[in-house]
């Protein structure tokens, strides 16, 4: 993990490269500028930058429904990958989110995307269930995965 990354709550002053980030991951599914601004106003919702030198290299968030912390926007940019930022940034997402009451942790992920599956099971994820067909473009089942408490 390059010791120059700092990880950090999101700002709305981070909004508009988070949603640069997501436009060139996510395309179509991508959320807006405006997405990111109107969820950082929620109560329930933390999200997480990490950066270097101020520049956006990665994110991700989570909203918390009754102590469950459901986990989306995960990305890191391509030219950063492999250095351990999104392994540190969900362990400081869940660190920081279970001091104000978030139990467990749960997210969907493509079948086929290998990376994120791995990363997920190296954080103590374990695959629930399967949602058949869930994903379009290109079509794709969900694997389910929850990590509870003291399943690391
Ligand atoms: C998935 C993603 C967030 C991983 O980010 P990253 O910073 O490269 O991940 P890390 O370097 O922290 O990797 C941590 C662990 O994840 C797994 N992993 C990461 N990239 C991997 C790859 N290409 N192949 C296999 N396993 C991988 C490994 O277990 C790795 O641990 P290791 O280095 O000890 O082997 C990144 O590839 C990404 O942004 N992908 C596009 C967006 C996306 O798919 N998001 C997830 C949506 S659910």
């Amino acid at each position: 993990m390059p010791d120059d990354v700092i990880f950090d709550i999101m700002k709305k002053s981070d909004c508009r490269e988070a949603a640069l980030i997501e436009k060139d991951i996510f395309k179509k599914a991508a959320w807006s500028e405006q997405d990111f601004e109107d969820t950082l106003d929620l109560s329930y919702a933390f999200y997480v930058t990490a950066k270097r030198s101020g520049r956006l290299l990665g994110i991700c968030g989570l909203r918390n429904l009754g102590g469950d912390g459901y986990i989306s926007n995960v990305s890191v940019i391509a030219n950063e990958r492999g250095k351990g930022i999104a392994f540190g940034m969900l362990k400081y997402l869940m660190e920081y989110t279970a001091k104000v009451g978030v139990e467990a942790y749960t997210l969907e992920v493509r079948s086929k995307n290998r990376a994120a599956r791995a990363l997920y099971t190296k954080l103590g994820f374990e695959d629930e269930g399967i949602r058949k067909d869930f994903y379009d473009d290109p079509r794709d089942d969900a694997v389910l995965m929850w990590k509870r408490k003291g399943n690391i």
